[in-house]
């Protein structure tokens, strides 16, 4: 096997090569997905390219002997978790991981689930519904108790089927996606608590939870975090014609004041769908506003970044070539590196409350 410091100090034409090379030789054999956060050098490898469902199912389709992920940990999970056995998700840099998911555990959402029952029966009035940016053993907790997997583009759906189902959700472990959603569907705020996983019974009383139609687990996005209704009030106030776009991920506030809403796939259809001589302001991760910006340029249209500062998600960040160059070289030797296995314990639910979401969506 060759060791990662044979890479490390490449520089970005050497890994281009190196990558080009490898693909090559590998073929049909080889599928390289990339998600949209993904800085441009990496990108420009990547065979299919799309958000979390898009890229889902690919995985799910894909016959390729190496899925080559370029994405975070969550992700070459789900791609594990929905291909055969006779396949390997392969995730480029190990430390690529996702803080929102790293928000929820297994553990915090089992003693959730523990302490839900002293105020009501769980597994009879609950779904419980984990966006697909969370751990694979959270998937399998959602697949044992007739929960289900939704992403920031099938939200509203899922909800609506789950509460076909039972008369409350619990959502995490982002609280963004849930507020915003479910108020889109005409749950009030009011019927909407947050779950403070540090507390004892998610700091909330009784009466809150047997209120509440949905319990949103307290977790967020530090990159969509970022963002800001001031900023939205700031850039109108100079450009009045713009039109606003958020992920879903972004603060009610912000998504108040966004006409558009939608997942990364949906937010590039839409900016690529518009007129030229039309103005956006984005809400979503720089990587992805910056090629935008560029790619819709050349049609005349303008597409600003929200923030006055930069927000990366830094741990898409770690795919860089080097890592690309890495993976792609030891697979043509025959050595596959930075495989992802999920346990088949948590695998067998997780695909469950998986392709329940694939049904639906
Ligand atoms: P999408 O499914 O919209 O691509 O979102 C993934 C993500 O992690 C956004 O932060
Ligand atoms: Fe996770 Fe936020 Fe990065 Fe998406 S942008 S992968 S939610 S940290």
């Amino acid at each position: 096997m060759r060791p990662f410091e044979d890479y490390a100090l490449l520089d970005e034409e050497a890994c281009g090569l190196k990558i080009l090379a490898a693909k090559k030789t590998l073929g049909t054999r080889c599928v390289i997905l990339g998600h949209h956060y993904q800085r441009n050098e990496v990108f420009v490898h990547a065979d299919l390219t799309g958000d979390s469902l898009r890229l889902s199912r690919e995985a799910a389709i894909s016959g390729a002997e190496y899925i080559v992920f370029c994405g975070v940990h969550f992700m070459a999970e789900v791609a594990d978790i929905l291909s055969g056995p006779d396949q390997a998700a392969i995730l480029p840099d190990l430390a690529a991981g996702c803080s929102m998911a790293d928000m929820a555990s297994l553990p915090a959402v089992e003693r959730a689930w523990r302490e839900l029952s002293d105020s009501l029966d769980p597994d009879a009035t609950i779904t419980p519904v984990t966006y697909i940016n969370s751990a694979a053993d959270l998937k399998g907790f959602c697949g044992r108790h007739g929960g289900i997997v939704c992403t920031s583009s099938n939200a509203q759906k899922i909800l609506e089927s789950s509460f076909a189902q039972r008369e409350k959700v619990l959502f995490f472990p982002d609280q963004h996606l849930g507020r915003n959603t479910g108020f889109k569907m005409g749950i009030g705020l009011d019927e909407m608590v947050t779950w403070d996983f540090t507390q004892p019974q998610g700091g909330l009383t009784k009466e809150a939870i047997q209120k509440a139609r949905i319990i949103l687990w307290k977790g967020f996005c530090s990159v969509h975090q970022m963002f800001r209704p001031d900023q939205i009030d700031d850039f109108l106030e100079r450009y009045p014609e713009t039109r606003v776009i958020a992920h879903p991920e972004c603060s009610f506030e912000v998504c108040q004041k966004s006409p558009y809403i939608g997942s990364t796939e949906s937010i590039l259809k839409t900016i690529r769908a518009s007129e030229p001589g039309t103005r956006w302001l984005v809400g979503t991760e720089l990587n992805l506003v910056n090629r935008l910006q560029e790619e819709m340029r050349e049609r005349g249209v303008d597409v600003h970044f929200m923030s006055p500062t930069v927000s990366m998600c830094s741990t898409m960040f770690r795919t860089d070539p080097q890592h690309l160059a890495f993976v792609l070289e030891n697979l043509v030797e025959g050595h596959v590196v930075n495989r992802i296995e999920v346990p088949e314990k948590d695998k067998i639910p997780a695909r469950q409350a998986l392709e329940r979401m694939l049904a639906l969506t």
